[in-house]
């Protein structure tokens, strides 16, 4: 990978949160823009290797990369001997099984952390407790770096759109990026597009603005977050903080 490329891992512990759609959409959003993008499709389904097999050749390359194929279920490999040299963006599709020594590994190998959360109270709920466990994780604290959660599959002025919100506005880490919920995007995933592909599609344009702005905040980010080890210790409690003052809202 070229030296200043970006490794930008999408990762939560709860599934079907958004982590490939997301992932997809990301990787097509910064192909558009003329970029060398390398897709890591890290979990054992295969989700972001299906949608790339799929993918048109006509449309603006992305390379996959099928880092789940390991040896045993606990073993994650690095994908930088597999990453072409001319990579400019490397997009990590997580999984949300991982844990410990996965997780670890992951958080190794990202300059920007993107979390999606879905508006409903128990993927909330999951999605707190799985940032207070990243922003605790050793491989985090040792090396900080931008995290950001993408509010996903959002139907604007709903009572779950507006939980969602109150909640992001409590934790200490910035929501960069809110994507509604869009029938678009099923769509894009069967043909192994992103919503930036679909120029024909007025509800795929509406999207394209946002990833487009997701782009912009990404490539703004400095390597490491200007933040300090003693500010990152009160982190971990902002989610549990969260549920304490308000106990009806994760409820
Ligand atoms: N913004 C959206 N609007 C409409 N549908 C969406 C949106 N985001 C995701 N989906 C749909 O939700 C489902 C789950 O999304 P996705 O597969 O990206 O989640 P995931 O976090 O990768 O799941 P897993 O944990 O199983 O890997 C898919 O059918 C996808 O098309
Ligand atoms: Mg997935």
């Amino acid at each position: 990978m070229k030296s200043n490329a970006r490794r930008i891992l999408i990762v939560n512990g709860k599934g079907g949160c958004g982590k490939t759609t997301i992932a997809t959409n990301l990787a097509v959003a910064f192909a558009s823009q003329g970029m060398n993008v390398s897709l890591v499709d890290n979990d054992p389904q295969a989700s972001s290797t299906y949608w790339c097999d799929q993918r048109d050749p006509n449309l603006p390359p992305i390379s996959i990369v099928a880092s789940h194929r390991r040896a045993n279920m606990y073993e994650t490999q690095t994908f930088h001997n597999r990453i072409s040299p001319e990579t400019d963006r490397i997009i990590v599709d997580g999984h949300s099984n991982a844990r410990d020594r996965d997780l670890e590994m992951l958080l190794k190998q990202s300059d920007v952390i993107l979390v999606p959360m879905l508006p409903s109270s128990i993927d909330i709920r999951a999605g707190g407790r799985f940032i207070a466990e990243l922003l605790a994780h050793r491989a985090y604290r040792n090396l900080p770096r931008p995290v950001g959660v993408i509010a996903n599959r959002v139907k604007p002025n709903t009572e779950t759109h507006a939980k969602l919100k109150h909640f992001l506005e409590c934790l200490d880490v910035p929501c960069v990026a809110t994507f509604h919920d869009n029938a678009a995007y099923s769509k894009a995933a069967e043909l192994g597009m992103g919503v930036v592909d679909m120029h024909d599609c007025r509800a795929a344009r509406k999207e394209a603005v946002s990833w487009l702005e997701l782009v912009r905040w990404i490539d703004a980010q400095p390597k490491t977050a200007a933040v300090t080890v003693r500010e990152l210790r009160q982190r971990p409690h902002a989610a549990a903080r969260h549920e304490i003052a308000n106990p009806r809202a994760t409820a």
